[in-house]
C-alpha cells in the first residue's frame, strides 16, 4: 500500500485503532479521524513518532458537514483518498422495543447508519474522479441477526449492509468496490464497557456458543479489512465479511 492513502473513522481506539495501525504498517500514509480529539491525536501521534506518516481529524461522523471537511482534509493533506474503512460506532442502549427512547434511536442511528451514509458520500465523490479506491464498511454480527434489548443497534447494522451492496453495484465499473466487515465479539472499550456494566455473564453466555472459545482481537478484523481494501480482493464486491469466529454458523 506505499504511496496510498487511507481513512480511518473512529480511529482512537479498538478495531479502528488497529486498522488505522495496520494500513500506516502496510505503507499507506493514514487519516485517523474521531470525535475524540485528544485520542486520536495521541494515535496519531504515537504512529508519526515509529514513522508512519499520520494526520488526525476531529470528526462526529454524525455530522454531515463534518464528514465532508473530514474527506476534503484527508484528500488536502495526502492529494488522494484509495482505502477507507468507516468504522465508528456506538452500542443501543438495552431496552425491549416498547420501552426504547427516540433519543438512544436517533443516537444510534446518527452515528451507526447515517454516519456510514455521510463518509461513503464524500468518499466517493473523489474515488469516482480518481476512478479507483476501496471502501469498507463496519456493521456487525448485529447486522445479519436478531439481538433481544438490541434492535436499535442491530437495525441500524442490517441498514449498514444495504446502503454497501446498493453502492458497490453502482460503483464496480468504475474500480472502486465496496464491502463490509460483520465483526463478531471483540475485545475493546465496547466490550469492556458490556462487562462494567454489569453484561458480563451476557458476554460469558454468548462466548460458549463461539466455536472459536475466545474473544476476537482488533488485529483480526484489521488485516481483513486491509484484505478487502487490497489488490488480492480485486473480484470482492459487495461481500459482507463475517469474522466472528464461527458464532453465526
Ligand atoms: N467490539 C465488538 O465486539 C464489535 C462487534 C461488532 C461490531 N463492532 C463495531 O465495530 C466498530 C468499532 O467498535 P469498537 O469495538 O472498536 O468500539 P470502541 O468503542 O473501542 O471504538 C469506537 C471508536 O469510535 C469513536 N466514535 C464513536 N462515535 C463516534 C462519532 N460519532 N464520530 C466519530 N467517532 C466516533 C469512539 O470515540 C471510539 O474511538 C463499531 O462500529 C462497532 O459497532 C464491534
Amino acid at each position: 500500500m506505499e504511496g496510498k492513502v487511507a481513512l480511518v473513522t473512529g480511529a482512537a481506539s479498538g478495531l479502528g485503532l488497529a486498522t488505522a495501525k495496520a494500513f500506516a504498517q502496510a505503507g499507506a500514509a493514514v487519516a485517523l479521524a474521531d470525535w475524540d480529539e485528544q485520542a486520536v491525536k495521541a494515535a496519531a501521534d504515537q504512529l508519526a513518532a515509529e514513522g508512519y506518516q499520520t494526520l488526525a481529524i476531529k470528526c462526529d461522523v454524525s455530522d454531515d458537514k463534518q464528514v465532508e471537511e473530514m474527506v476534503s482534509k484527508t484528500v488536502q493533506a495526502f492529494g488522494r483518498l484509495d482505502y477507507a474503512y468507516n468504522n465508528a460506532g456506538v452500542q443501543n442502549e438495552l431496552a425491549e422495543a416498547a420501552d426504547q427512547t427516540l433519543a438512544d434511536f436517533e443516537h444510534v442511528n446518527s452515528i451507526n447508519y447515517q454516519g456510514i451514509w455521510s463518509c461513503m458520500k464524500y468518499e466517493l465523490q473523489h474515488m469516482r474522479k480518481q476512478e479507483s479506491g476501496a471502501i469498507v464498511n463496519c456493521s456487525s454480527i448485529g447486522g445479519i441477526r436478531a439481538g433481544a434489548q438490541r434492535g436499535v443497534y442491530h437495525g441500524a447494522k442490517h441498514g449498514v449492509i444495504g446502503l454497501t451492496i446498493s453502492a458497490a453495484v453502482e460503483y464496480a465499473n468504475r474500480g472502486i468496490r465496496i464491502n463490509s466487515v460483520s465483526p463478531g465479539l471483540f475485545q475493546t472499550a465496547m466490550s469492556d464497557k458490556m462487562i462494567a456494566a454489569g453484561q458480563k455473564e451476557a458476554l460469558d453466555a454468548i462466548l460458549q456458543a463461539v466455536p472459536i472459545g475466545r474473544l476476537g482481537r482488533a488485529e483480526e478484523i484489521a488485516s481483513t479489512v486491509l484484505f478487502l481494501c487490497s489488490d488480492a480482493a480485486s473480484m470482492v464486491v459487495g461481500h459482507n465479511l463475517v469474522v466472528d469466529g464461527g458464532l453465526t454458523i
